[in-house]
């Protein structure tokens, strides 16, 4: 099959500043499209856009915000979305949660990707656009020191089935796909997360790391999603991630 080409294609990458949102508007940039980087974080994507040039727009906004996803769709006609922005959770056992730090990943990550779905069906995003969102291995398995992070994960893996479901019955064209990152220290988030399972199972966090394998960077998670995007072979719904790469999700 052949590649898809991105060159010249705009990318809107949310949750840019840092982190895997950092590596794939990276990646995405690398590989020829004009990204579009939202984050909260003006300086952090100061940064970015002076090491990528001119072909990265920096936008500080709130990516849940009630009319971020509808303005920022109108303002660029992205061809390509990847919703990645996300909430670190406190990692407490659950009895330690309130209704509020329990539900942040609800608040800020299944908010802003129902939001940004809703746009990118109702707009509608043209035929061959791409929606990407990351969901996480924790989907899976759940995360019992998270609190309702895995659940919300889970929820943002189904609003994408249904997106695609949606797209297909109107005949828009549009591909949605979901991502489930392994849990890795490279980033912010994912570091405090293993840190919190080495102490409860009383290790380290690289005795931990070690029994894990091979942790996923952030260059591999950017290079990986800019393939899903361009090789038009990736056609299930859903992928976990890690460092080997894409499988199909079960
Ligand atoms: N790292 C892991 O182990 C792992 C594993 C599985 C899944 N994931 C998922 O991967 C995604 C990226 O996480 P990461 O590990 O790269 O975390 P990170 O380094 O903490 O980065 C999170 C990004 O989300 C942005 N963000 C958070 N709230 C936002 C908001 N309201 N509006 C706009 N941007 C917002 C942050 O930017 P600002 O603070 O500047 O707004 C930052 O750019 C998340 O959805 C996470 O759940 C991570």
């Amino acid at each position: 099959m052949t590649a898809i080409d991105i060159t010249g294609a705009t990318a809107l990458v949310t949750g840019a500043s840092r982190g895997f949102g950092r590596g794939i508007a990276t990646s995405l940039s690398q590989a020829g499209a004009r990204v579009v980087g939202v984050a909260r974080d003006h300086d952090q994507l100061q940064r970015l856009r002076a090491e990528l040039g001119d072909s990265f727009i920096p936008v500080t906004a709130d990516a849940a915000g009630p009319v971020t996803a509808g303005q920022l769709i109108d303002a660029y006609r992205p061809a390509i979305l990847v919703l990645n922005a996300g909430a670190t959770p406190l990692t407490r056992p659950l009895h330690h949660h309130t209704w509020q730090t329990f539900s942040q990943n609800w608040d800020v990550d299944v908010q802003h990707v129902f939001r940004w779905v809703r746009e990118a069906l109702l707009s509608p995003l043209d035929p061959g656009s791409t929606v990407i969102t990351i969901s996480s291995g924790a989907a899976l398995r759940g995360s019992p020191l998270s609190g309702g992070y895995a659940g919300a994960k889970a929820t943002i893996r189904f609003i994408t089935a249904y997106a695609a479901d949606e797209s297909a019955r109107a005949g828009l064209g549009i591909r949605f796909r979901c991502v489930l990152p392994q849990l890795t220290p490279a980033t912010a988030l994912g570091s405090a997360g293993v840190a919190a399972y080495a102490a409860r199972q009383g290790v380290s966090p690289a005795s931990y790391l070690e029994a894990a394998g091979p942790a996923l960077t952030v260059g591999q998670a950017g290079a990986a999603i800019t393939g899903l995007i361009t090789d038009p072979g990736y056609d299930r719904d859903a992928y976990v991630l890690t460092a080997a790469g894409l499988t199909a999700a079960p």
